[in-house]
């Protein structure tokens, strides 16, 4: 999908689809909207009438052209309320012109938002928030399809008359066609089903994120012998019950100048969640692939390093394996001695994310790394708490969970700050080992996750855990421009938080 930013009329435009916001109840007697309105022969006044729209945020009005207008079809999308316009609603009303011109079977479009006020945005953090939902919006995964059916868009025309800085503007349609790539081959690895998708191929992913690079991006695989010498019996306990061999990826990046701060990305990599001897039920293991999302985030993240080129040193940490049951497979009951010499009851085997991100996290500290952040599709908890499309984040560190929330809200993805509270630490305790895998009660299970994982953590070091069992994979469509299946959830806000440090 190509993108630009022209100052220009929107209704000159030769594209196919041609698009305008119009706020909540916005006055349509104001020169832009009785412009539309007269090329559209009076049509928009009548159909806003007929129709009763208001303009509210997901609300459109789709017109055939008329002879005042060289493009197909004409959309008018609400935009909510102007007092508080914000990138994340441009972006819901971009996704649904993308969503609309490729129902029409159209390839190009020319959106207009900004109206009067374009003086209100910063150029280039708009035109990123709206390039980067179309890019996100024009995803779709026909790998496996014999006949490839959806029709791309293949030119988005971001047109303002009013834009003040075309080249700002540019710059961030440049950073949002880099970010759409990470998320997209995020994406991809979600999306590709487990058994095309087993740690091996991870790490071959991986690999090839690396050789794009041209030696920017390194990268190192530690075998199941290796991580046994690593002692990484935690992990490798998780991987015992499955034919699969497991692998430790580790990622590197370092800028070519001087390195601000050293940041460690831990995913969690299960490629197949089955539950293990503790056997998922139903249909909760249907999605089980997606159990490798936090592990896609971060080789998705690393994808775009090369090219956006943070002026910090950048490690990624995944131990990649299934969770599989068979004769070899680890028992309830067992106990096992992770990384940090920590011993671990192994309650249930269904709880396995932890128990992999226990040595990843062990791993990663040993760089002394300034901060430690984990993406993990850990807990169907943290869905009961926040529901499908909001992530839980904790952390030791409050400067760290509000940088993150920050950049999580600015790139259009959806987080909320779970706490890690110690008294729920008596809930963790096992009988025969230093910590037991699972809670003792049926309730906060997000947070009982988040304190495991803590035990994994030394005292002086700022880590942050972000449970994305929700948004990693939509089992229907999140707003409008997140289609379902896997999300890429976590690139977006990784890429903006490097960015901000
Ligand atoms: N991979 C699952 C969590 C999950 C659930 C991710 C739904 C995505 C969607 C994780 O390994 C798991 O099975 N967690 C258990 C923990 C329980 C046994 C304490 C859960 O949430 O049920
Ligand atoms: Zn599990
Ligand atoms: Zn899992």
């Amino acid at each position: 999908m190509q993108i630009k930013c022209v100052k220009d009329d929107v209704f000159q435009s030769r594209a196919d689809l041609i698009v305008i916001g119009m706020y909540e109840n916005e006055d349509i007697r104001n020169p832009f909207l009785l412009k539309a309105d007269d090329l559209l022969t009076g049509r928009l006044n009548r159909l806003i009438n007929v129709k009763d729209f208001k303009g509210t945020l997901g609300e459109s009005l789709l017109f055939s052209s008329s002879a005042e207008i060289f493009s197909e079809y004409f959309l008018v999308v609400g935009l909510g309320k102007p007092d508080v316009l914000s990138y994340s609603k441009l972006q819901e009303a971009a996704g649904l012109a993308v969503q609309t011109a490729k129902k029409l079977g159209l390839s190009s479009i020319a959106m207009e938002f900004f109206g009067e006020d374009a003086d209100n945005f910063r150029a280039d953090e708009t035109a990123e928030a709206i390039a980067s939902a179309c890019g996100i919006a024009n995803y779709s995964f026909d790998t496996y399809k014999e006949k490839k059916p959806q029709k791309t868009i293949t030119n988005v025309i971001i047109v303002g008359e009013n834009i003040r800085d075309v080249r700002q503007a540019q710059k961030g349609i440049e950073r949002a066609q880099i970010i759409v790539d990470g998320v997209s081959i995020a994406r991809d690895l979600v999306n590709t089903p487990a058994k095309d998708m087993t740690p091996s191929h991870l790490a071959q992913a991986a690999q090839e994120v690396a050789q794009k690079s041209q030696g920017i991006i390194r990268i190192k695989l530690y075998d199941r012998k290796e991580c046994l010498k690593k002692e990484m019996n935690a992990f490798l306990a998780v991987s015992q019950g499955s034919i699969e061999p497991p692998v430790f990826i580790h990622l590197s990046y370092k800028p070519s100048g001087r390195s601000k701060k050293l940041v460690a990305l831990v995913g969690k990599g299960v490629t197949f969640d089955s539950g293990g001897l503790s056997l998922k039920l139903g249909n909760y293991m249907e999605t089980m692939k997606c159990d490798m999302a936090g592990a896609a985030a971060v080789i998705g993240t690393f994808a775009t390093l090369a090219r956006l080129k943070p002026s910090l040193e950048i490690h990624g940490f995944i131990a990649a394996t299934e969770n599989m049951p068979s004769g070899n497979a680890i028992r309830p009951g067992d106990v096992v001695r992770a990384s940090n010499k920590t011993t671990i009851e192994i309650a249930n085997t269904d709880a396995e994310g932890r128990l992999t991100l226990a040595d990843a996290l062990t791993q990663a500290q040993k760089l002394k790394p300034d901060f430690v952040i984990d993406l993990a599709t850990l807990t169907g908890a943290c869905m009961v708490a926040l529901g499908e499309e909001i992530s839980g984040i904790m952390s030791n560190r409050p400067e760290l969970a509000q940088s993150l929330l920050k950049s999580a809200q600015e790139s259009g993805e959806q987080m909320w700050e779970l706490p890690l509270f110690s008294n729920y630490d008596k809930l963790i305790k096992s009988e025969v080992a230093d910590v037991k895998n699972i809670s003792t009660v049926n309730y906060g299970g997000a947070l009982t996750a988040g304190l495991f994982l803590q035990r994994f953590i030394k005292e002086n070091q700022p880590w942050a855990h972000i449970d994305i069992a929700g948004p990693a994979f939509a089992e229907r469509e999140f707003g409008s421009y997140i289609s379902k299946g896997a999300t890429g959830y976590g690139v977006r806000t990784l890429i903006k938080w490097l960015g901000s440090m």
